[in-house]
């Protein structure tokens, strides 16, 4: 009775490990996965801050994109619900830094939010647009990105229109988990590529090996330590050194 409630413990403790709500969006050139969300923070009509968070769902679309290089930056617009994130990327082909992008690496060089504010207590009502500028998720060309857990800071917030009035103190935070983002030819299978992997993954990966050879050094001292006292004890018992 008991193997049953057991097995459907399991199941329902699997069904919400594999219950992701993780996107992917993928052209020719780009393969961004990941799941993505948006901590909205804006000024109420006290000049206090608020914030609220918007996640993507698997409703979220490519609205437009390029993937011709001789046409302008690679780039996505990823649109959902009448917001629009820009996603520009910078690839350095050049054997020297080119802008602030690395020699041979691609990064994203420019990320754009584009929303409407409307929760009832905004001081100013209506649509809005953030940017990143800078360089972002830099990786080794032919290589994919990946990081368990990154934000970006979107800030500059302007009231889009013919004088982009800007709006002090609001800014969006992005936030995306599970994270690959690969810019270049796609590959049927993902498990051939080669990894990038953010500093702070890199720095779990190193630890592991770390953890596990302080384990191994520790327990070769236990042994030895063991082993002396055993020694000293059978000695000083008169044991096998007196024939
Ligand atoms: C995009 O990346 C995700 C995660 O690595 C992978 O599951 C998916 O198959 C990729 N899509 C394409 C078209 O390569
Ligand atoms: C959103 O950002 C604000 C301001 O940085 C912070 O106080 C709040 O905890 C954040 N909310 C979430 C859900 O991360
Ligand atoms: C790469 O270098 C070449 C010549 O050294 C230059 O003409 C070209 O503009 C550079 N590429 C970029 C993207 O700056
Ligand atoms: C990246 O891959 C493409 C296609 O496989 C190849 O032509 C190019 O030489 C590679 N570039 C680097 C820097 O490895």
């Amino acid at each position: 009775m008991y193997k049953y409630a057991l097995l459907c413990a399991a199941v329902m403790l699997m069904s919400g490990v594999f219950a992701d709500d993780s996107t992917s969006f993928s052209k020719d050139c780009f393969n961004i996965s990941g799941t993505i969300s948006f901590n909205i923070t804006y000024k109420m009509a006290d000049d206090k801050l608020n914030s609220y968070e918007v996640m993507l769902t698997n409703a979220s679309t490519i609205s437009n994109f390029n993937c011709k290089q001789t046409e302008g930056p690679i780039m996505a617009v990823i649109s959902e619900g009448g917001s629009d994130l820009t996603i520009e990327f910078d690839i350095n082909k050049n054997k020297t830094k080119v802008a602030s992008m690395d020699p041979q690496h691609w990064g994203v060089s420019k990320m754009i939010y584009e929303y409407t504010l409307s929760p009832a207590d905004v001081k100013t009502v209506g649509r809005r647009q953030a940017t990143a500028i800078g360089s972002y998720f830099v990786t080794p060309i032919n290589h994919t990105y990946s990081c368990s857990k990154q934000q970006v800071k979107l800030e500059n917030v302007t009231i889009p229109g013919a004088n982009d009035t800007s709006v002090e103190g609001e800014f969006i935070n992005f936030s995306e988990t599970g994270l690959t983002i690969r810019v270049g030819p796609l590959l049927p299978d993902t498990t051939d590529y080669d990894y990038h992997y953010c500093k702070a993954d890199q720095k779990v990966k190193d630890i592991v090996p770390i953890a596990v050879g302080v384990a191994l050094a520790a327990l070769v001292v236990i042994v030895l330590v063991a082993y002396l006292i055993g020694r000293r004890r059978t000695v000083a018992a008169g044991g096998y050194e007196r024939v």
